[in-house]
């Protein structure tokens, strides 16, 4: 417990300094960041399209479209999963970051690959990956998924519900 509460307090001390830099808008001149200054510059942090609000913001542009589930992808993602996101997330419960359980019915395929390869953009503009900043004060770092991966964790997830709802 001791040896996580001290990297948890720098994260929250992190989280809290992006919260306050996107909670002052467009006066961002001495934020020192200049991939952020240039996504505002960019577009606007609150200028999305429909499909960025629906599908997320990365290089993820078109719909991904998921069949059938397809089981050894699934078993790919998990194993991806277990290396790259376990230490943050779990299924049926709330970590260092939401429980995933549920997203690949809450979210689009598209929109959790945007999260998985893009997630600093998502947490920058994103309203929704915002308002999840501000819940759980930690950010999703980019953890060098590839989009052949994030679509491998996407299956994962979809094979993963907890309760199999619906
Ligand atoms: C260091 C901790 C950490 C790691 C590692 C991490 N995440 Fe996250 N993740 C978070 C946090 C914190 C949030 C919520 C705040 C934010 O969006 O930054 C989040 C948000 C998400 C969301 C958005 C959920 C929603 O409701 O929109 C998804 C999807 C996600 N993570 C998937 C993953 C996957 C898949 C991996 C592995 C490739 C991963 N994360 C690795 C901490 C992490």
């Amino acid at each position: 417990m001791t040896m996580i509460s001290r990297p948890n307090s720098i994260r929250l001390a992190a989280a809290l300094l992006v919260v306050g830099a996107v909670a002052c808008g467009g006066s961002s001149g001495d934020s020192g960041d200049a991939e952020s200054n240039q996504a505002q510059a960019a577009g606007g942090s609150d200028e999305l399209t429909a499909f960025q609000l629906e599908h997320g913001i990365g290089p993820m542009t078109e719909v991904v479209e998921v069949g059938a589930l397809d089981p050894a992808m699934a078993q790919t993602g998990e194993e991806i999963f277990a290396i790259k996101c376990s230490s943050c997330h779990k299924i049926d419960e709330r970590y260092v970051g939401p429980a995933l359980g549920e997203i690949a019915q809450q979210r689009s395929a598209t929109f959790i690959m945007n999260m998985i390869l893009n997630p600093k953009e998502m947490y920058e503009r994103h309203p929704e990956t915002k308002a999840l900043l501000a819940e759980y004060l930690s950010f999703m770092p980019d953890q060098n998924v590839t989009p052949d991966e994030a679509r491998a964790i996407v299956e994962y997830l979809r094979s993963a519900a907890p309760g199999d709802a619906e």
